[in-house]
């Protein structure tokens, strides 16, 4: 059922696709949670259960998007994109508190249990799904979506899919609209973590090995860290790329790890409770 065509040698998709074949094993969403919610946000627990899991993703959605600007009812009439939706942990919220909302995820059967998750905890109706089949491709139109987001995902894919669906997600966004993604960049600790993953994504490529360890937390931890981007790497391949610009750049980080940018039309912000390895690129997109 999983479709994962033209992302069959790429070892970035394994972990994820372990995970999505659990989900597909059968079970109850509770059980489903407690087996791959780690797969998500290292929630774990042999009693976590989807209502909490949700709950999570919603103090997420609302710190974040206040944070953001999205506060009251600014989402209210808006279409908003999460790329790297998972099984729907933060999801749930979005319908609530937009118009409508599209999930993608390279893992179609991430997304059969996101419409399961929305249903029970979200709105349905509002709610579409689309696979992203190869990895850094959105199927949808230009100027489609009021907002783009994206959170712990541009980490886990190989560095040009996390540029390249950064493109997508200008290109789907409409003129005026916003994008707001999440990165991964340099730590000190990635002088540790950088050899750990590379060594977890060739074991992971081991027939006899591979698909055991890739059901393993530690390993998985390790193995997903597939890439560093920085904000300059990040806003310079826009500007080399898209036929769209951005404007009111924010760069957001951790209070702990100050970011520099040499991108002279962004501003750069400390935001509390970012996690010291993430950034934020938040802005506007124009043109069309
Ligand atoms: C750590 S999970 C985060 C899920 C969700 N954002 C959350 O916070 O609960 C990362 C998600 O990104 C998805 N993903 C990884 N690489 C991707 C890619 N290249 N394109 C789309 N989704 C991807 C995975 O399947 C997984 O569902």
């Amino acid at each position: 059922m999983t479709n994962q065509r033209g992302a069959k040698k790429r070892a970035q998709f394994v972990p994820w696709r372990s995970a999505g074949n659990r989900t597909e094993t059968g079970g109850s969403a509770d059980e489903i949670v407690r087996s791959t919610g780690w797969v998500f946000n290292n929630e774990t627990g042999s009693e976590l259960t989807l209502e909490e899991f949700v709950a999570t993703g919603n103090k997420e959605v609302r710190r974040y998007m206040r944070q953001f600007g999205f506060e009251g009812e600014r989402l209210a009439p808006l279409t908003l994109l999460e790329i790297g939706s998972g099984i729907g942990r933060m999801t749930a919220s979005f319908t609530e508190q937009c118009a409508h909302v599209v999930a993608a995820d390279v893992d179609a059967a991430f997304l059969e249990r996101c419409r399961e998750t929305v249903g029970k905890h979200g709105r349905a109706d509002r709610l579409t799904t689309t696979h992203v089949q190869d990895g850094s491709t959105l199927a949808l139109a230009d100027n489609s979506v009021d907002v783009a987001f994206s959170y712990i995902t541009l980490q886990h894919c190989q560095r040009n899919d996390a540029l390249g669906l950064t493109r997508e997600a200008i290109r789907v966004t409409r003129s005026g609209g916003t994008v707001i993604l999440n990165y991964r960049s340099w730590v000190f600790s990635d002088v540790l973590l950088i050899p750990a993953g590379i060594l977890v994504r060739l074991l992971w490529r081991m027939p006899a090995i591979g698909k055991r360890i890739s059901a393993t937390r530690w390993a998985t931890r390790f193995g997903w860290q597939a890439n560093r981007l920085s904000p300059d790497e990040v806003l310079q391949d826009i500007i080399d790329h898209c036929q769209k610009s951005l404007t009111e750049i924010t760069i957001y980080h951790s209070p702990f790890q100050v970011r520099h940018v040499s991108h002279s039309n962004a501003q750069v912000k400390s935001l509390k409770r970012v996690n010291r390895s993430h950034w934020w690129l938040v802005a506007t997109v124009s043109g069309s």
